[in-house]
């Protein structure tokens, strides 16, 4: 490691930030991220907050964070702007309320908006690394995110070097920024496990300012095993994919998978991933999980590439334990290429991702509550479903003990529309709307997914709003959310209140 570098507390390293500046931190998920200059930040926010002094940073990653960073800032009423993605209560809270300024992105296109300066000047980059040399070389921890870029971009550098991850680590990553346009070329990457650029990011050793030592641990939690909710959303989904073989359109070697984080895709990823008729795969995604990990040593994910390994400490320090089986079956890249559209069109991957709500036509609405309350963002949920091959969707068909239907005849917020949307799952079963009219996917999706409460509500619906290509009828499209709004129930719908 350089010796050359000056070594700081988090404290001194907070001192540098100045109010206004925009920061730029590793990670992806909790994974990753800068964690002890955050907090000392955060500390440092609430003194000058005491003294009347404003203090707030605009701050960007490569999506969600913790309590580190997140949690710590937020709570502290030290961020001013946010992007491209969050899943912090606090942050989330200020987001809604309007004091914190959020930008909800696709995760493939922030290192790009970074370099042409979209979102403004990097002031500092703040990355933790299981090592730094005399050369400028950084080797990055459990995620890469966006690093590179910030990195690259960035006045100032700010290192913690976390001990809690190996030196060893090097060569886990593979760290590529494809130029800009007109100058940009293909990404080589044919098969889930090519790599295509360096080990570490490469900066100018003038540019690293301090290092912070530190031993902190990921505060990934260990997700709880899959309720029957969502093991029956899984089988339904792995029923699907195993039809999908036999029928030839997907071929027997099977084909990469992409999985979204959180309980109902860790129950799908399960569910797929031990059904006897789908062979061992690969995965092209962003995250991994503990399913993935369990799934590896079980032999049935044959390699992963990801931006990210959020996996329960435990997990974590097996993988560190057993690091050379691991690097020979996973590669960390950065989100602009496992989130690259390219790529994932290329490869022919199966898209996984939640819904809050989709609509009868295959509408998904993914990040917003009752169409105006942020919940986390769109993610990489946008970059994969509208390259896919096949993109599918999945929740449960209710939400809050059955007031809410997910099902509904317009969605209050659009992220993926009809067009990319390929297959809808739920609890009930799968609506494969592929090849099929907007009439025709309301039958499937009413018939196959709504809950059995709401179908009939639903029906009547398709029923009053016969004609056009696309049936509608304006005055009803929301009678589901304006009820709940009023009644905090979407139960018994009486059509004929909204349509008088
Ligand atoms: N209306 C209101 N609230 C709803 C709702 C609806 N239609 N559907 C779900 N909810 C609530 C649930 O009740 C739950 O609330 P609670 O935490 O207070 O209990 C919360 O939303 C989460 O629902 P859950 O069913 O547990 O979903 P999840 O954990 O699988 O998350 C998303 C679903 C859509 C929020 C999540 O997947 C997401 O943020 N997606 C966007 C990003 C993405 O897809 N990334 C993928 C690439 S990794």
């Amino acid at each position: 490691m350089g010796d050359q570098y000056a070594r700081m507390t988090a404290n001194e390293a907070a001192a540098l930030i100045k109010n206004g500046d925009n920061l730029g931190c590793s990670g992806f998920t909790p994974s990753g991220s800068p964690k002890a200059i955050p907090m000392a930040l955060a500390e440092r926010a609430v003194i000058d907050h005491l003294h009347d002094r404003p203090f707030q940073v605009g701050l960007l990653t490569g999506a969600s964070t913790g309590a580190w960073l997140d949690g710590a800032l937020a709570k502290a009423d030290a961020i001013s702007f946010r992007t491209p993605y969050q899943t912090n209560d606090e942050l989330r809270r200020r987001i809604n309320d309007g004091t914190c300024r959020f930008v909800d992105m696709h995760l493939s296109l922030l290192p790009q908006f970074v370099r042409y300066g979209f979102l403004g000047n990097i002031d500092f980059a703040i990355i933790e690394a299981a090592d730094v040399t005399a050369d400028g070389q950084i080797v990055l921890t459990s995620a890469v995110g966006a690093a590179p870029t910030f990195c690259a971009k960035a006045d100032k550098i700010l290192i913690e070097l976390n001990r809690f991850h190996p030196v060893a680590l090097r060569g886990m990553h593979d760290i590529f920024e494809p130029k800009s346009p007109p100058h940009r070329r293909e990404l080589p990457i044919y098969k889930a496990s090519d790599r295509i650029g360096s080990p570490v990011i490469q900066v100018d050793p003038r540019k690293i300012v301090g290092i912070v030592e530190t031993n902190i641990e990921d505060d990934a939690r260990p997700l709880a095993p899959a309720g029957e909710l969502h093991r029956k959303i899984g089988q339904n989904v792995a029923e699907f994919l195993a039809d999908e073989i036999k029928v030839g359109r997907i071929p027997p070697g099977f084909l990469p998978i992409q999985s979204g984080v959180g309980e109902t895709a860790n129950g799908i990823l399960g569910a797929v991933g031990t059904h006897p008729e789908i062979p061992p795969f690969e995965m092209y995604t962003e995250v991994l999980q503990d399913s993935v990990i369990e799934l590896m040593r079980a032999g049935n994910v044959k390699f992963a590439s990801t931006c990210s390994l959020s996996v329960s400490s435990s997990l974590l320090k097996e993988i560190y334990e057993n690091l050379d089986w691991y690097k020979e079956r996973i590669v960390l890249r950065p989100q602009e290429i496992s989130n690259n559209p390219e790529a994932i069109r290329r490869l022919g991957t199966i898209s996984m991702n939640s819904a809050i709500e989709v609509d009868i036509f295959g509408n998904v609405n993914s990040t917003h509550v009752m169409g105006s309350k942020m919940m986390n963002g769109i993610g990489g949920s946008g970059d994969f479903t509208r390259a896919a091959y096949i993109s599918i969707f999945t929740c449960p068909s209710t939400a809050k003990g059955g007031k809410i239907s997910t099902i509904v005849p317009q969605v209050s917020h659009a992220d993926h529309s009809e067009h990319s949307v390929q297959v809808v799952a739920t609890e009930w079963g799968v609506a494969d709307l592929r090849g099929r009219t907007p009439a025709e996917r309301a039958d499937l999706i009413v018939n196959n997914c709504a809950h059995p409460e709401y179908r009939e509500e639903l029906k009547q619906y398709l029923q009053l709003i016969k004609g056009g290509h696309t049936p509608s009828t304006m005055a009803a499209a929301y009678a589901f959310h304006v009820q709940f709004l009023k009644t905090g129930d979407m139960r018994k719908v009486e059509w004929k209140k909204f349509l008088a």
